[in-house]
């Protein structure tokens, strides 16, 4: 949203700080997506509801057609209740418990995408027990880097994730097997904040040997999970409000085969522009060597400086004055809780309202309580 736009007289009866979402800029960002889609209609799209479940963005995503990726039972909970159908839910977790197998197989999910050969065995022997048969995609390890923040990368041989691309054979061999097991397929995900769609093609190489190579054995591959990852650009919101879904997705139609039934599950990208955390001025303070503008958010309302250094553009809604660098903090008892260094913002007072952009992904979905404060809350533009 361009600064003068946002609606400053409702957020005065609100108390800050808050997330508003950007109806519009969302419907527009689902409408590409299905737009870029339509030509593969076996494709499909779960969103990753780790990036933001809040009911009512989940809601709207739901009423989108899209499914839904899930990470736990309560993320499977919220997903049905927003409305995505069990039948286009996936659910990845490398630490299943009991009951989220046992949630899953009662509700009947699309998908679990299984991360051990001893997950399959639990999910086995609760299947049998259950009388029901377990969908399962085995999730792959394909030891393949991504050019992002080294928190965030899931694709690599020391990584928790997936069973290593060399041991998978055997799993598969057991996955058949076990009467309790239906074997649908292999699943993928490199990381998170990927902008260098060669990433992607080389995730690509690796399904494409790694078929040919199951092929060769006798061995059915079932369809494809490459997980999610595409990247936003943080540092200029208003210029590439939409990420690029065209790249992202005519990466996998030029290197996938035409044929292969290909399911997406993209978080960040879809609803990170749309989403603004919106704070007030407490203080303005002058330190030694800097300016300090003292918000009333912390890092328990949006964690992703303090625990990746990750940057986002901050704002002053209020002011149109003078140009001055400021060092951008939150009220909490840690050094780290801190927005941004040597941010240049328009002179800041007491009371100003800001913005700080890109934040509707791992933003409300990772708030906590620490200092004993209340989760932010949530509002909503006009359509
Ligand atoms: N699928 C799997 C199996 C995942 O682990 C993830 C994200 C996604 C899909 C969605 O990825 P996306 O399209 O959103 O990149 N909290 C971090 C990001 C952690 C991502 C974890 N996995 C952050 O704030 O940057």
């Amino acid at each position: 949203m361009i600064k003068g736009t946002y609606p400053l007289e409702r957020f005065e009866k609100l108390r800050t700080p808050f997330y508003y979402y950007d109806i519009p800029l969302l419907q527009k960002t689902l409408e590409t997506v299905r737009a870029a889609l339509q030509d593969r209609p076996s494709w499909q799209m779960h969103y990753a509801v780790k990036a933001n479940a809040n009911p009512e963005i989940l809601r709207l995503i739901a009423a989108a057609g899209m499914g839904a990726d899930c990470v736990s039972g309560g993320e499977i909970l919220s997903a049905l209740d927003a409305g995505f159908p069990a039948s286009t839910i996936v659910y990845a977790g490398v630490g299943k418990a009991d009951w989220e197998i046992a949630l899953g197989l009662e509700r009947g999910i699309q998908r679990f995408n299984v991360e051990s050969e001893a997950e399959l065995e639990v999910i086995a022997a609760k299947a049998k027990e259950m009388g029901k048969t377990a969908p399962v995609s085995l999730r792959v390890n394909p030891d393949i880097g991504a050019h992002t923040h080294a928190g965030i990368t899931t694709g690599l041989a020391e990584n928790k994730f997936g069973i290593f691309h060399g041991q998978l054979e055997p799993v598969i061999r057991k996955a058949l097997q076990l009467e309790s097991i239906q074997f649908c397929g292999l699943h993928f995900h490199i990381g998170s904040q990927i902008l260098d769609m060669s990433d992607f093609a080389a995730l690509c190489n690796r399904i494409n040997d790694l078929c040919v190579d199951l092929h060769r054995k006798g061995l059915p591959v079932g369809d494809i999970n490459v997980g999610g990852g595409l990247g936003i650009e943080y540092g200029h919101p208003n210029h590439l409000p939409i990420a690029d879904f065209d790249a992202y997705f005519g990466t996998f139609k030029r290197m996938l085969p035409a044929g292969m039934t290909v399911h997406f599950e993209l978080g960040r990208s879809i609803v990170a522009p749309c989403g603004t955390l919106i704070s007030r001025v407490l203080y303005v303070k002058d330190g030694l060597s800097r300016k300090f503008a003292i918000l009333d958010a912390g890092m328990n309302d949006l964690v992703r400086p303090a625990m990746y250094h990750a940057l986002h553009r901050i704002e002053n809604l209020s002011s149109d004055g003078e140009e001055l660098p400021y060092d951008v903090v939150g009220p909490i008892c840690e050094s780290s809780d801190v927005f941004g260094k040597d941010i240049v913002l328009n002179e800041c007072h007491r009371g100003d309202y800001i913005a700080i952009r890109s934040a509707g992904a791992y933003g409300e979905s990772m708030a906590s309580t620490y200092n004993g404060r209340q989760l932010p809350s949530s509002i909503f533009s006009d359509l």
